[in-house]
């Protein structure tokens, strides 16, 4: 089969680093990953700062002329109006934001987002021209009751019967995974994506099947991503505290080294 999916390596900063914290961050990143002569055509690149950070991330990158890529942790299901302390997608396409993450785990627990809502959000980024990175994911007791395909596809089934057409990224996080330092074997997060990838296929069609990265996230690190990258349905991850070190991070960006190809 062509490759024809460019293998993206998102990092979510979560709710850290202020805006003079995220230049330096980005900075050393930009910094760590020229050094390595890194081609961000081969493997694509995003950091998703906190919203207050976006501008500052905005200006250090048209400056600068980076090749990294960036994107905002949520988005308004809304356009614009009376909704108190949201963020429009069209506020986030005039800050050059290329992506926008819908469904988080963390929004689903600490916020009440369900798939509907999520469908919604990712709805939004596509009308602006963000595209969406879908979250999925099991949790501890999901994957005891029903495995670990079922929950993920269901919930991506529902969501993407709210957006209309267009490009989005999936990533698949097991709950259990996150933050936990407990990775998915790349076994089964390959059979994860591989279902969510026949899903594609039946709410949409093959070539969107084909031309759709799916992310895994959950502990990853440099020691662990080139196991996930050899499996043939896994287009990537969604790295969180991992992201937060220039060092570690560009370690996973160049996961290829580890490939040795
Ligand atoms: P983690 O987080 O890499 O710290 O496990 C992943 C995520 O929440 O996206």
């Amino acid at each position: 089969m062509v490759e024809q999916r460019v293998p993206f390596i998102a990092g979510n900063w979560k709710m850290q680093q202020d805006h003079l914290q995220a230049i330096a961050l980005v900075q050393k990143l930009a910094w760590t990953l020229k050094d390595a002569d890194h081609d961000f055509e081969a493997v694509e690149v995003s950091v998703f700062p906190p919203f207050t950070d976006l501008r500052s991330v905005q200006t250090i990158v048209d400056a600068d002329k980076y090749s990294i890529r960036y994107g905002s942790q949520d988005i308004s299901e809304h356009d614009a109006g009376a909704f108190t302390g949201e963020i429009s997608g069209a506020f986030l396409a005039k800050l050059g934001a290329s992506y926008a993450i819908v469904g988080h785990s963390e929004r689903r627990e600490h916020h009440g987002e369900t798939d509907a809502t999520i469908g919604r959000k990712a709805a939004a980024a596509v009308r602006h021209g963000v595209v969406p990175v879908i979250c999925v994911g099991e949790t501890a007791e999901d994957l005891e009751q029903h495995g670990a395909s079922a929950v993920p596809v269901q919930q991506l089934r529902d969501i993407l019967a709210e957006v209309p057409a267009g490009d989005f990224v999936v990533a698949y996080e097991p709950v259990w995974a996150i933050g936990s330092g407990k990775a998915a074997t790349p076994e089964q997060a390959q059979q994860v994506a591989e279902a969510l990838r026949k899903t594609i296929a039946e709410v949409r069609d093959d070539e969107a099947a084909e031309s759709t990265r799916i992310l895994y996230g959950g502990s990853v690190k440099s020691a662990n991503i080139a196991g996930f990258m050899r499996e043939p349905d896994i287009d990537g991850a969604l790295v969180g505290g991992a992201s937060l070190d220039a060092n570690e991070f560009a370690g996973i960006v160049r996961y290829r080294s580890h490939v040795g190809v």
